[in-house]
Parts: C-alpha cells; structure tokens; sequence
C-alpha cells in the first residue's frame, strides 16, 4: 500500500495513524528546562536524536499545542526564555517517572518534583538534570528551526542545542565503554509501545 500524508494518515486497514510506528525505534528526549520565573520543567520528546558528533550536538521537536491555552509547549517556551536544556537519558529503571512527566501540566507546575524525582545542579547550564539519570548532556540552544505548521495551524518547532557538558556515571561503564546492557535504554515505538535495549550485536565495517 501507499498513501499521501496530506490526503490521510489513517487509509485503511490502517486504524490509527501509523507515523510514530514506522520510523522507530526513537530515542527518547527526555528533556528539562527552565523557565525566566525559575520553575523547572521535563517533558519527553521522541522527535529527538544526536544529530552532529563534532561538535556534539542534539535536537528535539515540541509539536503542536500546548493542552492548557493552546500556545506553545513549556518546554519550547522555557527555551525561548533561557536558551538552554538539558537531555536526560531514559533507562527501564525511570519508565514510570518519564511517563509521568509527558502529562499535560500548566505551565508553573515542576514537573521533576511532580514525578518525584530529585534534581542535581547542572555543572554549564541553568536547567538542571535528572539525578538518577545515569547519562545527561547540557545543552545551549544553537537554533529554533521553524517546521511546516500542522492542519490545523499549531507551531512544529525543531530545537537544536549543543553540548556543553557530558555526565556519565561511574556504574554506566565497564571495562572502559558505555555499558548498554547496565543502562536498558528505553525508546520510543508507535502507539504505547516501548522498546528496551537489553541486547546487541557488532558489525565490523568493510573498509
Ligand atoms: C515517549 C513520549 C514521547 C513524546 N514525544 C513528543 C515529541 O517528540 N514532540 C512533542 O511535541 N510531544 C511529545 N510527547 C508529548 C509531550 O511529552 C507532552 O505534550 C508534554 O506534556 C509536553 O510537555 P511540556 O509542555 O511541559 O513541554 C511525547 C510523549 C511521550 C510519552
């Protein structure tokens, strides 16, 4: 089957749109900023990805609107404010309290303390980080990139940052590399569906 997007995202036998599901699995954002009033906030955003090495930089989109009073995300608000974020890597350890912070609170609300989580003061940055998040890069805000607008109007805004300050914990690593089968990262499938890394393989390039 093929379909046109502007025409339907639902053709059947298709019964939900099927976008989220198709380019995956997706890292997951999992984002704080703060606002000029100091309130902290974290969201997670799986339109998110490390998009340069050298120097190291990261983007995420805040799409649409915000539930409360239709304008912007927070977090796209709090960047706005004070241009710098901080990405939290999302481990199964942390599922429950990332899914905690995508509810739509308003704007005023710390989401961090809402999800129960403590937060550790950033070495570069304002935001602070995640503390149980064994991986964090702090993040100033390089470009907003505007993206085309959705049907019915709302901001698709894409956020590139970069990294300022990289912070890995000692438990993360064994025998000299990032150990992935500690951490079980979690991302992002379609619908409510997660993927948890808990195995790999190694392709050695050709040349
Ligand atoms: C795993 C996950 C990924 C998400 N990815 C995005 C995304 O890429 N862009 C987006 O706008 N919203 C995304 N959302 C929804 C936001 O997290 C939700 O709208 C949140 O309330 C935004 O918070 P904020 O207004 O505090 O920034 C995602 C939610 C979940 C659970």
């Amino acid at each position: 089957m093929h379909f046109d997007p502007a025409v339907t995202m639902r053709p059947p036998p298709l019964k939900h749109n099927p976008y989220t599901a198709l380019v995956m699995p997706r890292p997951i954002g999992w984002v704080s900023t703060i606002g000029k009033d100091g309130i902290v906030n974290l969201a997670p955003y799986s339109f998110f990805n490390a998009v340069a090495g050298d120097p190291p930089c990261v983007m995420f989109c805040a799409n649409g609107r915000n539930r409360h009073d239709g304008g912007e995300k927070d977090s796209l608000r709090n960047v706005r404010e004070v241009p710098e974020f901080v990405w939290n890597l999302c481990t199964y350890d942390l599922r429950e309290e990332m899914n905690a912070t995508s509810e739509h609170f308003p704007r005023g609300v710390d989401e961090m303390a809402k999800a129960g989580l403590a937060p550790a003061a950033s070495t570069k940055v304002r935001p602070p980080r995640v503390a149980r998040a064994k991986v964090a890069l702090e993040c100033v805000v390089y470009r907003i990139v505007d993206l085309p607008p959705t049907h019915d109007g709302a901001s698709n805004n894409m956020v590139i940052g970069r990294v300022v300050c990289v912070h890995v914990a000692d438990e993360a690593i064994s025998d000299g590399k990032i150990d992935v089968l500690k951490l079980k990262p979690m991302a992002r499938l379609g619908y409510f569906d997660y993927a948890v890394i808990d195995d790999f393989i190694t392709l050695l390039r050709p040349d």
